[in-house]
C-alpha cells in the first residue's frame, strides 16, 4: 500500500471511479456506514474494489464514564468484519455523558487516573472487535487545572499499555501548540514512532486570539513545515489530506496530496542518505 491517502468525500465519487487517480488509500467516516445495505455501503464497496480503505469514527466516546455503547460496538464489529479495513481509528476524547451525546470531541484531564480509565476501555473494545485500534490526538483550546502529565507522555503511555496506535494529526498538534503556547517540535520529538499508525494533514482558521480546527482550508505552511519535521524524525508513516468543510474539486485536493508526497519523499530520501553515510563511515573505520 502506498503511504499517500485522502479522506473520501461523496462529491468526488464519480470522478474517482472514472479517473482512478493515483491515491494509495481512502479514509471513510465510520458513522456514515453503520447501516447495512444502502448507498453509502455500495459506494464504499465500489471504492474498495480499486483501493485499500481505512475507517475513521467520531462516536466511540472512549474517554466517557458512561458504559460502552454496545449497540454502536455491535454495528462497528459487523462493519469491520465485512469491510476488513486496513485499520480503524477514532479520537482520544469523550462525547457522551449520562447517555446524552454532545456530538463533540471533548478533551480529558491528562492524569494517570485517566490513562488507567482509557487503557481499560480501549482493551475492552479491542478484545470485542478482535483487532487493534488507532486513536487521534485532539485540537486543544484550554488546559485542565487537574492535568499533571504533558500530552506526549499521556499519549505514549496509553499506546504503550493498551497496544493501540496513534493517528497523529499534525494540524491538531499545531493548533494545540499555538493555543496552549507550547513547542510543537518538542511534542513531535517526544512521540514514539513505533506507536504511530497514520498522519492527518488539514487546515484551520485563525480567529485572532486562538486557532480553530475547521478542516475547511488548505494546509498552512507552518503545518507543512511540521510535517517535514515529523517525516524526518518518525520515518515513513501513511499520511492523508483531511477536508470536511469547503470541500474543493478533486484536482485541488490532489495538488495538496502531491505537495505532501514531495515533502515526505524528500525527508525519507534525506534520512536514507544520512543512514547510508553513517554506514559507510563505520565500515571505513573497521
Ligand atoms: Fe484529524
Amino acid at each position: 500500500m502506498q503511504p499517500y491517502g485522502l479522506g473520501f468525500r461523496y462529491p468526488h465519487y464519480q470522478y474517482i471511479k472514472e479517473h482512478l487517480p493515483d491515491v494509495g488509500w481512502f479514509e471513510f467516516i465510520t458513522e456514515n456506514l453503520m447501516e447495512p445495505g444502502g448507498r453509502p455501503r455500495e459506494v464504499l464497496d465500489s471504492i474498495h474494489r480499486d483501493y485499500p480503505v481505512v475507517l475513521h469514527g467520531v462516536s466511540l466516546s472512549i474517554g466517557s464514564t458512561d458504559p460502552l455503547n454496545q449497540t454502536y460496538l455491535s454495528r462497528l464489529k459487523d462493519l469491520v468484519d465485512e469491510v476488513e479495513p486496513e485499520w480503524i481509528s477514532d479520537h482520544l476524547c469523550w462525547a457522551t455523558v449520562n447517555a446524552h451525546n454532545s456530538h463533540g470531541l471533548l478533551p480529558m484531564p491528562l492524569t494517570k487516573t485517566v490513562v488507567d480509565h482509557l487503557v481499560d476501555r480501549i482493551q475492552q473494545v479491542q478484545d470485542y472487535l478482535k483487532r487493534p485500534l488507532t486513536f487521534e490526538n485532539l485540537s486543544n483550546y484550554l488546559e485542565f487545572a487537574d492535568s499533571d502529565m504533558d500530552e506526549a507522555d499521556f499519549i505514549n503511555e496509553i499506546m504503550q499499555r493498551s497496544g493501540a496506535s496513534l493517528l497523529l494529526d499534525i494540524n491538531n498538534v499545531y493548533v494545540s501548540s499555538m493555543n496552549l503556547k507550547r513547542d510543537p517540535v518538542e511534542f513531535l520529538d517526544k512521540m514514539q514512532a513505533s506507536h504511530i499508525r497514520q498522519i492527518h494533514l488539514a487546515g484551520h482558521e485563525d480567529c485572532g486570539s486562538y486557532l480553530f480546527d475547521t478542516h475547511g482550508a488548505p494546509v498552512c505552511h507552518e503545518v507543512w513545515d511540521l510535517f517535514r519535521v515529523a517525516c524526518q524524525k518518525l520515518g515513513s508513516i501513511p499520511f492523508m489530506i483531511e477536508r470536511d468543510d469547503n470541500v474543493p474539486e478533486f484536482d485541488e485536493l490532489m495538488v495538496e496530496l502531491n505537495q505532501a508526497r514531495a515533502i515526505h519523499d524528500e525527508a525519507i530520501n534525506e534520512q536514507k542518505t544520512q543512514t547510508d553515510g553513517l554506514r559507510s563511515v563505520s565500515v571505513g573505520a573497521v
